[in-house]
């Protein structure tokens, strides 16, 4: 792992170090990863962009071993000092990562990117990140990608330049070889969504859960 700060490790190592902003907050649950991961049977799991660990944690917690990546050592400090308090430390492995640089080894049997977004995601870095995640799914196990898929109702002049993409699109850019994938959830869902200043209206995420199988099915 190189050690070079890139701006998408300088922005979030700067957001993180806010300690009033968070992204993965003590007690938040990620209904979808809740809803998703529920129903395997816990094996090794690869979380991606795992922020202060509420993810990890929970998964931990069901029986997963798990490895938490991030590229912000800030918010693996947070998560590792949550992870201890919680009695699951020795399940979690946390390794800070610029995953266009740099990538964990192994094969998991369950990959999860929720909402691995960032600032700066133009020029196609996030589709090389969660190709890279495809690969990283070992036979029979499965790939999960949560995203934005548009910006809340009460923004009304979001960020210019970044692209939320579907999951036709995210699918797309994954490249899976034919024969060999299952795509088993494709939804885009629809949530409230309230404002920093109390508004309150709605925003589109979508949810990707895709088995690599372990015969070639063509
Ligand atoms: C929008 S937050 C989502 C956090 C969490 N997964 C969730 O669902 O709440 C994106 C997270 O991905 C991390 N991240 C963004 N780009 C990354 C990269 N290139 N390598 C590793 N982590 C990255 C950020 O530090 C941040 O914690």
């Amino acid at each position: 792992m190189t050690d070079v700060i890139t701006p998408t490790r300088q922005y979030w190592e700067d957001f993180y170090r806010n300690p009033d902003r968070t992204h993965s907050p003590v007690g938040k649950l990620n209904a979808l990863l809740v809803a998703e991961a529920g129903t395997l049977t816990p094996g090794t799991a690869l979380d991606l962009g795992c922020a202060e660990g509420s993810d990890s944690i929970w998964l931990a917690r069901q029986g997963w071993r798990v490895t938490a990546v991030d590229v912000s050592a800030t918010a693996l400090g947070r998560a590792a000092a949550r992870a201890a308090e919680e009695g699951v430390a020795d399940r979690i492995d946390w390794q800070r990562h610029d995953l266009p640089q740099s990538f964990p080894a192994g094969e998991f049997d369950l990959v999860s990117a929720q909402f691995l977004h960032s600032p700066d995601d133009q020029g196609g870095t996030r589709e090389a990140i969660l190709r890279r995640a495809a690969e990283a799914v070992a036979p029979g196990g499965a790939l999960l990608i949560s995203g934005h898929a548009g910006w809340p109702t009460w923004r009304h002049e979001p960020p210019q330049g970044i692209h939320l993409p579907s999951t036709a699109e995210v699918l797309a850019s994954l490249r899976l070889a034919p024969g060999r994938w299952q795509v088993e959830r494709d939804e885009l869902l629809v949530r409230e969504s309230a404002g920093p200043d109390g508004e309150v209206g709605t925003r589109e995420d979508n949810i990707l859960r895709i088995r690599r199988l372990r015969r070639d099915v063509s």
